[in-house]
């Protein structure tokens, strides 16, 4: 039988929770279908290791995971250390040199939980944000001089290059064309930002060519913000700017009902290097250790996982249950107003998966 590698990373805050319960599901599916193994080997990096060793993640640390088959990730942050350190030292030092360009983010409605925003019907919010993760304005290319004089200067300059917008364009529209609506938004800012983001709507342009069966528009971003409000039946398939598809992709999360239930895959789509599936959510530290962190964001991601690894009929499986325990309000942890825990939420899934028809 066929055994992947998972390398599990809690990291800091709730992560840990929401990590647990997503191994035990992953577990749960892969015995229930009895089709493949899954070995989870976990690391302890993050905030706490830092403190001990003065760094996120050991040294060799992207070697110990490089030949897994897949990372499952909890999130970084960490309240006494300043986030550009968490960040640029554990979840972008994995992201980048591993080259994971291609971030995905699943917005819906999940049966059973209400959307704030309101005329939102069944099915009538059913988004992928395509978010550029390589390059753009978290190159990290800029600097400080002349730190806490009043000449001071800050510059923190976006990057795009001609390859890496093709790259995640070509996967933008391949993406559209897989789903059933083959429809692809484009959004930039290239009425303000006149070199990189007018380079990014030629590029768009030209690979439009490649893809004569998806219908595709432009939008800027901040009326890209409107539309998804004022018309959300009107998207599909969005593609933008490692920034730019950052924020747009939390205001997605908030129409889903809670950031707790939102999904993302670190897609190397040449598979040189393993993805890495993470919720969206962050540490939320204001809730670690109380169980209440909602799990369905990491179950979410593990179905982003399954599918990455070929298994779509796990991965098929993972969803209706997630589907079926949601539309439960019992089942509801305190983001989505409800009052229930994380082992509670994880129990009934795994029960799902266990009851489920293979
Ligand atoms: C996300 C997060 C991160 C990002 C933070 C934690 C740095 O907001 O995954 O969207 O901006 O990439
Ligand atoms: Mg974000």
């Amino acid at each position: 039988m066929k055994t992947y590698r998972i390398a599990a990373i809690p990291g800091d805050g709730i992560g840990a929770e929401v990590i647990s319960a997503g191994t035990e599901v992953l577990k749960a599916v892969a015995k229930r279908l009895d089709q493949f193994e899954l070995r989870i080997d976990e690391f302890d990096w993050g905030g706490e290791y830092y403190k001990i060793h003065g760094r996120m993640m050991p040294e060799d640390g992207r070697e110990q995971i490089r030949n897994h088959d897949a990372i499952l990730f909890g999130s970084a942050g960490y309240p006494d250390i300043p986030d550009h350190i968490t960040l640029w030292g554990l979840r972008l030092a994995i992201c980048q040199p591993f080259d994971q360009y291609a971030n995905v983010r699943p917005t819906r409605v999940l049966p059973g939980i209400t959307s704030p925003l309101r005329n939102v019907n069944d099915g009538e919010l059913d988004w992928v944000i395509v978010r550029e993760n390589s390059e753009g304005e978290y190159a990290g290319v800029g600097g400080r001089v002349h730190q806490g004089s009043p000449l001071e200067v800050a510059t923190d300059v976006a990057m795009f290059t001609r390859s890496g917008v093709e790259r995640i364009m070509r996967f933008a529209f391949k993406l559209a064309q897989s789903r059933p609506r083959r429809l692809l938004t484009v959004v930039t800012k290239s009425n303000a930002q006149r070199h990189a983001m007018v380079m990014w709507d030629e590029i768009a342009n030209e690979i439009a060519q490649e893809f004569p069966d998806v219908t595709w528009d432009k939008m800027l971003v901040d009326a890209m913000t409107t539309r998804m409000v004022m018309k959300p039946a009107s998207i599909d398939t969005v593609v933008a700017t490692n920034l730019h598809a950052d924020i747009l992709s939390d205001l997605a999360a908030a129409f889903s009902g809670s950031l707790g239930i939102a999904p993302t895959a670190n897609l190397n789509p040449e598979r040189k290097f393993p993805s890495m599936f993470e919720p969206i959510h962050g540490s939320a530290f204001d809730i670690m250790g109380k169980g209440i962190a909602n799990p369905i964001g990491t179950f979410w991601s593990g179905v982003l996982l399954l599918e990455h690894l070929g298994e779509q009929q796990a991965a098929g499986r993972l969803m209706d249950a997630i589907e079926r325990v949601t539309a439960d309000p019992r089942y509801h942890t305190p983001d989505l107003g409800g009052s229930a825990r994380t082992d509670e939420v994880t129990a009934a899934v795994i029960e799902e998966i266990r009851g489920a028809n293979v």
